[in-house]
């Protein structure tokens, strides 16, 4: 199926993904037609309210989870027909994931330049994993604490050390799951600023879930997820009086999109709409008044 012809294939190309969960009797669609693009290197924030399908979707990413339909590419890999080696080989040397909960991330018996070197025991020779561990622990600020064992560290230290943990296997790209939930807002700060410098030094590709609207700023775009489908996207464009956030609303490719909640309200949007070109946009607008035939 070519979804975008002409263009150039992205790292991350998902068109109508969908995921349901099965349990027993009971079935629940936690991603219903999402659509997303991520270039290589590009840095993009995912947002949306609990619920709405955010992690769902890193592990689809992951391939922890088969996405149940749709279209998934992931670094020219096809997600939805993997056997099990390739999943495999697709976990270790293609995707890194720091886990939302840090300690899912961070064996505790061992310091930090240990745990940096866990994910490497498969695929590097020894010196140049222990080299590459202290180059990643530098770079997070962590040089001073690499003989540390993870309850050693501050909140804000775990994450940047799970951040290396995650990057060990130069991974094309990186899915972080609210890095800041456990932290105060100076660290989140703290933590985002640094960790954007080096992922824009290092151009890996990540899809950062934060619940902080806030962090925005520290990233290309802003992609908010609304009840299993992307549903607006955010640019922080850079004006005389500093950040100006310009929101735009995702199209898919069959022409479906989701009207601002606020707006519905407002305009006593409903079931049936008007729309009507305008010159070089679009009117939509109540159908009211309508009964039957007309
Ligand atoms: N393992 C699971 N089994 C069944 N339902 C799940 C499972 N994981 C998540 N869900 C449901 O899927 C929906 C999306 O969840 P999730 O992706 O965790 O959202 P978010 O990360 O945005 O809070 C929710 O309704 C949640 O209850
Ligand atoms: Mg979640």
């Amino acid at each position: 199926m070519m979804a975008h012809p002409g263009r150039v294939a992205a790292l991350v190309e998902a068109d109508g993904l969908v995921h349901i969960y099965k349990k027993d009797d009971l079935e629940v669609v936690a991603l219903q037609g999402l659509d997303l693009r991520l270039e290589e290197g590009e840095l993009i924030a995912v947002v949306g309210r609990s619920g709405s399908g955010k992690t769902t979707l890193l592990n689809v990413l992951a391939a922890l989870e088969a996405p149940s339909a749709g279209r998934l590419m992931v670094a020219g890999r096809d997600l939805t027909r993997l056997i099990p080696s390739e999943r495999e080989a697709y976990r270790r040397d293609t995707v890194g994931y720091m886990w939302q909960h840090s300690q899912r991330n961070l064996w505790p018996p061992l310091n930090s330049l240990e745990n940096v070197q866990v994910p490497m025991l498969a695929t590097a020779a020894e010196p140049s994993r222990e080299e590459r561990a202290r180059g990643l622990l530098d770079a997070l600020g962590l040089g001073h604490r690499l003989k540390h064992r993870p309850v050693q560290l501050s909140g804000g230290e775990r994450q940047r050390l799970a951040l290396a943990v995650a990057l060990a296997n130069q991974p094309r790209l990186l899915l972080v799951d609210e890095p800041t939930s456990e932290l105060d807002t100076e660290s989140s700060e703290d933590l985002m600023r640094d960790v954007a410098a080096l992922l824009m030094d290092l151009r890996v590709g990540t899809i950062m879930v934060t619940h902080d609207p806030a962090l925005g700023r520290h990233v290309d775009r802003v992609v908010q997820i609304r009840d299993g489908r992307t549903s607006t996207e955010t640019r922080y464009i850079e004006r005389d009086r500093g950040l100006v956030a310009d929101e735009l609303t995702i199209v898919d490719r069959f022409g479906r999109l989701q009207i601002p909640l606020h707006l519905l309200e407002e305009l006593g949007l409903d079931s049936l709409v008007r729309i009507q070109r305008d010159g070089d946009g679009l009117r939509i607008s109540p159908a009211r008044g309508r009964r039957g035939r007309e």
